[in-house]
């Protein structure tokens, strides 16, 4: 890393959580006593190098306005980008950026379904990757057997050598990051390496931790609830 790098976070949370199937959107729902957004929004704002970080909202947002957002000291800004899929919410975000941000700061981009994320997890990534030509993201190896199924039987053990689960944050020099969304514009994408792979790059894993799962389905809120302290695993739900 040089004294010059730039570093930024942005959180797409302008989903509704239809798998979770919760009466408010996933990223506000209660976990641990507070919305589910304040807990990577915390371990971001935590992060001295990221300048800010922007949280991205579906325009007919009405929940982040009432919530005391004081915790976060002026470091969280919400942006109003909220698209079809993440990917058009997150190319909205980088663009709203635009003149904020230069083509070679650093775009961290994180999940707000995951509230785990820890601030030294966030500062290994960084460390990991500044030196990087291409950039990369937080991701583990696939340790259980992996089975390909049809009609609910198994057709094939997979081998899972050299497969690893992507999970955020995902950092990627601006530039790079706006060219790869938009030309992957007419294909559906589920993570931004995914877009870079598509430019030809090999974005680098970089080791990350079990724990900084997706929250999904409801039992994740469970298992996620546990981890941050609050009720005990209940194993009838597990
Ligand atoms: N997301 C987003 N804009 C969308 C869809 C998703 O910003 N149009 C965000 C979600 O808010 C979430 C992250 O992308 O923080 C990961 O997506 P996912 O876990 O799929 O969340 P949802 O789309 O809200 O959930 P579901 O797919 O079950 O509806
Ligand atoms: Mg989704």
């Amino acid at each position: 890393m040089t004294i010059d790098d730039k570093f930024v976070a942005i959180v797409p949370a302008a989903g509704s959580g239809a798998r979770l199937g919760a009466p408010l959107p996933k990223q506000y729902v209660e976990l641990a006593r507070q919305p589910m957004i304040y807990h990577c929004l915390r371990a971001f704002a935590q992060v001295d190098r990221i300048d800010q970080t922007y949280v991205l909202l579906h325009p007919d947002d009405s929940i982040w306005e009432t919530l005391d957002r004081t915790c976060f000291a002026g470091r969280v800004t919400a942006l109003r980008c909220g698209g079809e899929t993440r990917a058009d919410t997150v190319r909205g975000g980088l663009a709203m950026l635009g003149r904020s941000v230069d083509a070679d700061h650093w775009v961290l981009v994180h999940d707000a379904a995951r509230p785990l994320i820890a601030a030294a997890a966030i500062n290994t990534l960084i460390d990991a990757l500044a030196r990087d030509a291409v950039g990369g993201l937080l991701a583990l190896p696939v340790a259980d057997t992996v089975k390909r199924e049809q009609d609910g039987r198994v057709v094939q053990t997979v081998a899972r050598d050299h497969l690893w689960l992507a999970q955020t944050p995902q950092m990627f020099h601006y530039g790079l990051l706006r060219e790869a969304l938009a030309r992957a514009a007419e294909h559906s994408i589920t993570d931004e390496a995914q877009a870079v792979e598509a430019m030809g790059l090999k974005p680098r894993l970089v080791h990350g931790d079990a724990r900084n799962f997706k929250i999904t389905y409801p039992q994740d809120l469970a298992l996620a609830e546990s981890l941050l302290g609050g009720h005990p695993l209940d194993k009838e739900i597990l």
